[in-house]
């Protein structure tokens, strides 16, 4: 008996032994790489793919490493890429196992490490006094980048925008409708043509019968002018629009280009409040024309296809660019400066007017408490797209730069497109006409396709 239990200590010995120093080797391991590769991470980039070191591929051959993989300096001079790689360096997932384990997607959201991010990057007013000389909009940009808590100053009467009072479904689509107090007449004419709120029908197919429909509703999104600029005061106006409408969602910043980013953070915001059951956001201008009915019909195919529910997690579709770079001359509206962001902007679908799902809105709205704020405010939802490891969907029937050739003058044309950019509110009734005028003949006209010469472009239809 006695000797089998020392036998029994001598295996145990055998056995743990070596666990215990490969533990011991993998914790110190472990701690080198935690206190020597803190400033190497990629920022910018959170699927753990990128964080794999010198990894091997299943089929045993060394994956090479970047080549900036061992620079220390690599955001150091860029205000956006320091300020963002404090944050993602906490979700890094090698540097912080727990974390990531523990899912960061269900850990609580809440803007405290962008605060942090502040304090921590302590040269933070050196880097300030860059922006000092810069064009007037990036320097109030960068003064106010830490600020997103701005109060609403009108909204819907607690409820998801302007639809229909009993409506027997979820809303199927909410218009989101980026627009300025002085752009009344933009937004009239989406009011009657486009962007009706209530049931709206599909595209008619198959000898009249229409198949599909949906409850549309719709929002603007407005931040305020300065009065004193504008030389007239237009918020008893917009009291009134308000009123009558119930689709005015308006919060206190002013209403400038490198603010934009603004209505998406808090849009998002207000939505995961207030629309938690609608099923897809349009987002976009007030001088777009949408092709609504088709709209209708494209994303009740989405609903419909095998496996729906899973792909809503991420669904995106919109004019999809891909490794576009920042703008560079100081005289442009999209200028940005090098001292503030360094290297490509993400995958991201062009601001002009984009379609998602309401459950990645909840999900943007959450994620965007750890992404700084960008002046651009499509860069921006890539760069959260990025963190939640979702790709937008490239579809060519949204022409957020219009009618490459002549295409558009074609009776059919207006039916093969879900959205063009830009329209004037008088061309939008204009259009409506035709669309409902054409319907009989064209109703069976297919979205546009463009067949790729490469297979580096998703077509979805
Ligand atoms: C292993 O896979 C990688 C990536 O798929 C490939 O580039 C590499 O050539 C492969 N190596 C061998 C020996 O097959
Ligand atoms: C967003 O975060 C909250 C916790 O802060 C969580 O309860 C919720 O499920 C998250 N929503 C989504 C869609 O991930
Ligand atoms: C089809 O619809 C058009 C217009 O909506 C109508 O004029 C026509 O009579 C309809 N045809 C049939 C067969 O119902
Ligand atoms: C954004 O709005 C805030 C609040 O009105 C303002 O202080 C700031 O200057 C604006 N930023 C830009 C870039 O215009
Ligand atoms: C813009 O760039 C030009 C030449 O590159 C330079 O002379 C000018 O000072 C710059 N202006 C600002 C406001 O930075």
């Amino acid at each position: 008996m006695a000797r089998c239990y020392c036998h029994w200590r001598n295996v145990l010995f055998c056995v743990c032994a070596p666990c215990i120093c490969l533990a011991l080797m993998f914790l110190f391991v472990g701690v080198m790489m935690c206190t020597t590769l803190n400033n190497t991470t990629k920022a910018g980039i959170l699927d753990p793919i990128d964080f794999v070191a010198s990894g091997t591929y299943t089929n045993g051959s060394f994956a090479p490493l970047p080549k900036t993989f061992w620079d220390f300096n690599l955001h150091k001079n860029a205000y956006w890429n320091r300020l963002q790689l404090a944050i993602d360096r906490q979700l890094n997932p090698i540097l912080r196992p727990n974390k990531i384990k523990r899912g960061s997607e269900n850990s609580i959201f809440d803007d405290s490490l962008l605060s942090q991010s502040f304090s921590e990057v302590n040269d933070l007013d050196g880097m300030r006094k860059h922006f000092d000389k810069m064009p007037d909009q990036m320097k109030k940009f960068v003064g106010n980048m830490n600020r997103r808590d701005y109060p609403v100053l009108l909204q819907p009467n607690a409820v998801c925008g302007a639809g229909a009072k009993d409506e027997k479904q979820p809303p199927l689509l909410l218009l989101a409708i980026k627009t300025t107090e002085v752009n009344f007449k933009n937004r009239q004419a989406i009011r009657r043509t486009w962007g009706q709120a209530g049931w709206m029908a599909g595209q008619r197919r198959n000898n009249n019968i229409t198949e599909d429909g949906g409850y549309v509703r719709r929002v603007f999104l407005l931040g305020k002018e300065n009065p004193q600029e504008l030389g007239v005061d237009l918020s008893a106006l917009m009291e009134m629009e308000s009123k009558h409408y119930g689709d005015i969602l308006q919060w206190d910043f002013s209403d400038t280009f490198f603010n934009l980013t603004l209505k998406d953070v808090l849009f998002w915001n207000w939505f995961s409040q207030f629309c938690s059951q609608t099923l897809f956001v349009f987002k976009g201008d007030d001088d777009v024309f949408i092709n609504t009915p088709r709209m209708i019909s494209y994303l009740q195919d989405q609903l419909r296809k095998p496996q729906a529910d899973e792909a809503m997690i991420d669904f995106m579709v919109g004019d999809v660019i891909r490794a576009a770079s920042p703008n560079r001359v100081n005289r442009s509206k999209y200028f940005i400066p090098d001292s503030f962001y360094k290297g490509t902007y993400p995958t991201y679908a062009g601001g002009g007017g984009v379609v998602y799902s309401g459950l990645l809105t909840k999900r943007l709205n959450n994620v965007s408490k750890r992404v700084h704020l960008f002046p651009i405010d499509d860069v921006f939802v890539g760069m959260c797209m990025v963190r939640l490891n979702a790709n937008p969907i490239h579809h060519h029937a949204f022409l957020t730069f219009d009618f490459p050739t002549k295409d558009g003058e074609k009776l059919c044309a207006y039916h093969t497109i879900l959205l063009v950019h830009k329209r004037s509110p008088t061309q939008m009734f204009q259009l409506w006409a035709d669309l409902k005028k054409t319907e009989t003949q064209c109703w069976d006209t297919p979205l546009r396709v463009i067949k790729e010469k490469k297979h580096n472009t998703v077509t979805v239809s």
